[in-house]
């Protein structure tokens, strides 16, 4: 076996990267919206719990077999079981299906960030705009490419010297600029057409507060399945992502150290995505406008922004360049994933992959693109949503295939190989696993069983 020439510089340039990979338009958008969808603080506090337990136990499993096999998602389900082989290469399907779709949305990001900069906020507000935007043959295409490439040299670049060097400064500067907007979103006050006037504080508290009205056992469920779904997208985890980054760290890291910043670090920015999205929409639009889904970022916010004045274009900048941020990061991780798997299968070098990886990708993004225009289709999927292409990939690699390698991988550790194959490795640093009991009973009997629900729920077969 050739020696792994890749690794991260040590811990901060690990929990970075990670970040990176994590903190995305998971958190941005989708967090926010499922919050005020789910009852506000009730959610939080459900989504809280949740990533102490179970999302802590899928982030140290992906991440600790990353380091003992030193090897991405195929080789290390391998290298573990041999039988289990087809796990890894399941795992290794997950990135495959994202990275075709993922570059296209960082286009439409990228695309708001250049409108906003170049001074047209109030057109990004007409109610048309997005639709017009995305179904326009050329432009998405454009921003699509332009996002691909450039996540592209980032991994050609390595390890240390492409991924870790952007995340070292990426990062620190999008958790500037989330805390920015949000203090900012609480100073803001409106008063409506009614006369009603509305602060950004009471946003805040509507945000935090737990709705328990008319709370029943169904809507629990509907909310704890809610958050379990969005806490494993949020984590990057199981996808092999966490596998391979895992695999890039030195074995005198301490892990639970680097893996309670990583949550830390996603969740934190959760929370205040949603504490400067819903103070904002609720000033200009009231608890109706919160409804939106994921339409929230680029039909809501720009009209938010637009209602706000001549601040609306910074506050736009900012907003959009934060979103560039959090979706290259995690590009970066989808390609590296999909190229450390190729290489180890391939034995081919880095460069020659990522080249490859590319036209692929490149023609894949532009196909994905125009999947509005020249390639529309309309499909109805198992969940009840009608979707394109877009949604196609993302309904089978996050809904249907995510839970499911969640289930086995949580079988497969907790059952097979046992947790401590994972506890040995977390205390290879010589430091202490604290939550070992925590862990074991997380991923042999409450993971493997809250997985089969959401498997069951997000397929359809439950509903
Ligand atoms: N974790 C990212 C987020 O919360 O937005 C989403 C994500 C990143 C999903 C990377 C998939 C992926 F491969
Ligand atoms: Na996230």
């Amino acid at each position: 076996m050739e020696k792994k020439s890749n690794h991260f510089s040590g811990q901060l340039g690990f929990v970075l990267a990670a970040a990176g990979s994590a903190v995305g338009v998971g958190n941005l958008w989708r967090f926010p919206y499922l919050a005020a969808k789910d009852g506000g603080g009730l959610f939080l506090i459900i989504y809280l719990i949740l990533v102490l337990t179970f999302g802590f136990a899928l982030l140290t499993s992906d991440i600790a077999i990353g380091r003992h096999t030193q090897k991405s998602a195929i080789g290390a389900y391998t290298q573990m079981r041999p039988r289990w082989k087809f796990l890894g290469i399941l795992t290794f399907l997950v990135p495959v299906l994202i990275m075709t779709y993922y570059a296209v949305i960082g286009g439409w990001i990228t695309k708001y960030a250049v409108v906003y900069i170049t001074g047209q906020a109030q057109a990004a507000a007409a109610d048309d705009y997005f639709t017009a935007f995305i179904t326009s043959s050329t432009s998405p295409v454009i921003f699509a490419l332009l996002f691909m490439g450039v996540t592209a040299f980032i991994v050609y670049n390595g390890v240390e010297k492409g991924i870790e060097k952007v995340s070292k400064w990426m990062m620190p500067v999008l958790l500037v600029l989330v805390v920015v907007i949000a203090v900012y979103s609480l100073t803001i006050s409106h008063t409506d057409a009614s006369g009603q006037l509305r602060t950004g504080l009471q946003g805040f508290l509507y945000y935090l507060t737990p709705d328990l009205e008319g709370l029943t056992v169904q809507r629990f469920l509907q909310i704890l399945l809610d958050a379990m779904s969005q806490l494993f997208f949020s984590l990057s985890v199981s996808m092999g992502i966490m596998i391979t980054y895992g695999s890039y760290v030195k074995p005198e890291v301490n892990l639970n150290k680097a893996i309670n910043q990583i949550e830390i670090f996603d969740t934190g920015v959760a929370f205040l995505a949603g504490a400067m999205i819903i103070p904002a929409v609720y000033v200009f639009s009231g608890t109706e406008g919160m409804g939106a889904g994921p339409s929230l970022m680029f039909i809501s916010l720009p009209k938010v922004f637009s209602a706000m004045g001549k601040a609306g274009t910074f506050v736009g900048i900012l907003f959009f360049v934060t979103a560039i941020f959090a979706t290259l990061s995690s590009c970066i991780s989808v390609l590296e994933s999909i190229t450390a798997n190729c290489m180890e299968i391939f034995h081919t070098s880095r460069k020659k992959t990522v080249l490859v990886l590319s036209v692929i990708y490149l023609a894949a993004s532009a196909v994905i693109a125009l999947g509005y225009s020249i390639f529309y289709v309309e499909v109805k999927l198992p969940n009840g949503s009608v979707g394109q292409l877009l949604d196609i990939m993302d309904y089978i690699s996050n809904s249907v295939m995510m839970p499911f390698i969640a289930l086995l991988s949580t079988i497969l550790i907790g059952w097979v190989v046992t947790p401590d194959y994972v506890i040995s490795e977390m205390e290879r640093s010589g430091d202490k696993f604290r939550r070992k009991k925590l862990y074991r009973v997380m991923i042999r009997f409450v993971a493997p069983v809250m997985m089969f629900i959401l498997f069951l729920q997000s397929t359809g077969i439950l509903s």
